[in-house]
């Protein structure tokens, strides 16, 4: 299959473009060379052949096609010469806009909405991913018909008509579509109490969760692996990861922590998408760290922060207030020659927010990451050397599931010394539990 791609010449953020205190004063915004290449990307991500890509400056969208005649033989042109079969438009189109550009190419015609749903749909890979891709489905088609109902109701003026044939298909159409979406809400809800019981599970445990997130290709999934020693799919693709994978990982300080791989996130990111996903994002919303991954090479790495930190905000996250449960991460340093380097450490340290530099490639950094993120979860943790009597196994065991056991010794009189790192949530239980087994902090 092929593609041109015609990004918009425009140059603008998506959704709340916010200006936060610790990172560029003023949002840069894509160019459109970036956006072409990252509608290049997500267009391979679904296997099209990409034939041409070619850059539209919007100056004035026309309602009827969005571009202008002349473009539309231009393309008409180029797609009859190499028999095109699909035409990716990077920017969002109104169904009128679809259908008459259609008609006009004579080609399959994908809006930016389309080809991301197109993406999630094939890489969702749990049943709460499909059920949400599907429900985002559906929600943009029934914006789209409600749309196109509108228009026509405007086209016929609106008199005389109301109940006619084509009106009551439409109505009969969204009433199918709602009762999809209606069954697949309550599908999505009990898969999300299921997860949420998970979730109020592992919260019993001590680990706190680290989450990362990071726009798409930051190299989340390449730093979860290296840092898990797990082999989760990491590709030069888009939107590799788009449920969350977690892990186990123990801190250089025996600390243990539960590592959260999310989804990649990028720029106009359709709002049917955020809300259908909201369950999967409100995992890294309920974690006790946030790692903001970023490929600090890329030539738009702050454009895509702000993006990032634009659909956190949506959840709730306000990077802004310097929120210390975000850490950010400057990836993939190896790109950097050695003058370069130096540029970008002199940057990181005059942030407020100190970054911490890694490359999850070459493996530099990740020591001092694993540091940063000790500190940062385990600010409030006590250490405590205990010593426990050779009857109180039951104890023992209780310590190993829910404290970070650093050293374990045999006593002459049978039972163990042993010191432990706990969290403040486990303090009371732990206390309630020293008398019960006759055993004593040292
Ligand atoms: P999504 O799943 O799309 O959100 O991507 P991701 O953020 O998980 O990125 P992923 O780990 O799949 O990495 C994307 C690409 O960047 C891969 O080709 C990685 O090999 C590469 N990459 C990741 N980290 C580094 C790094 O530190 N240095 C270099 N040079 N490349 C890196």
């Amino acid at each position: 299959m092929v593609v041109p791609v015609p990004p918009r010449g425009r140059r603008f953020l998506s959704a709340k473009v916010m200006a936060p205190t610790d990172g560029p004063s003023m949002p840069e915004l894509h160019s459109p060379e970036d956006r072409r290449a990252e509608a290049i990307g997500l267009a391979h991500a679904i296997d099209l052949d990409v034939v041409d890509s070619l850059i539209i400056p919007l100056n004035a969208p026309r309602p009827a096609t969005l571009i202008g005649k002349g473009k539309i033989a231009e393309l008409k042109a180029r797609i009859d010469e190499d028999e095109i079969t699909l035409v990716v438009v990077d920017h969002t189109l109104t169904p009128v806009q679809q259908r008459n550009l259609e008609t006009e190419l004579g080609a399959k015609v994908l809006d930016r909405t389309g080809l991301i749903l197109e993406i999630f749909g094939r890489r969702a890979a749990t049943r709460e991913g499909r059920l949400q891709v599907e429900l985002a489905h559906l929600s943009y088609q029934k914006s789209r018909l409600v749309r196109s109902w509108t228009h026509l109701e405007r086209q016929r003026g609106g008199a005389g008509f109301l109940g006619g044939p084509g009106e009551s298909q439409l109505e009969l159409d969204r009433r199918l579509i709602q009762d999809r979406i209606d069954g697949l809400k309550k599908d999505l809800e009990k898969v999300v109490r299921t997860r949420t019981q998970n979730r109020a599970g592992r919260a019993r445990a001590p680990f706190p969760v680290v989450a990362i997130v990071g726009y798409t290709n930051a190299g989340k999934s390449t730093l979860f692996n290296v840092l898990t020693g797990a082999a989760v799919l990491a590709q030069d693709q888009v939107f590799a990861t788009l449920d969350p994978t977690m892990r186990e990982i123990k801190l250089p300080n025996g600390r243990k922590v539960i590592l959260s791989d999310t989804v990649g996130f990028i720029s106009d990111l359709p709002t049917a998408l955020v809300a259908a996903f909201r369950a999967t994002l409100e995992e890294v919303v309920s974690a006790d760290l946030i790692l903001h991954v970023r490929d600090i090479s890329h030539a738009e790495t702050d454009a895509q922060a702000l993006d990032v930190q634009s659909v956190l905000y949506d959840l709730g996250v306000d990077v802004r207030l310097a929120d210390a449960r975000v850490l950010d991460v400057w990836n993939k340093v190896d790109l950097f020659d050695a003058d370069a380097r130096a540029a970008l450490e002199l940057e990181a340290a005059r942030r407020e927010r100190r970054p911490v530099l890694v490359s999850a490639v070459s493996g530099e950094g990740l020591s001092d990451l694993l540091a940063a993120i000790d500190a940062r979860v385990t600010g409030n943790d006590e250490e405590l050397l205990l010593e426990i009597p050779a009857t109180a196994g039951k104890f023992m065991h209780w310590l190993h599931e829910n404290t970070s056991v650093l050293a374990q010794d045999g006593r002459d009189d049978g039972g163990t010394s042993v010191r432990v790192r706990v969290g403040t949530d486990r303090r009371g239980r732990l206390d309630a539990q020293l008398d019960q087994f006759g055993a004593r902090i040292v």
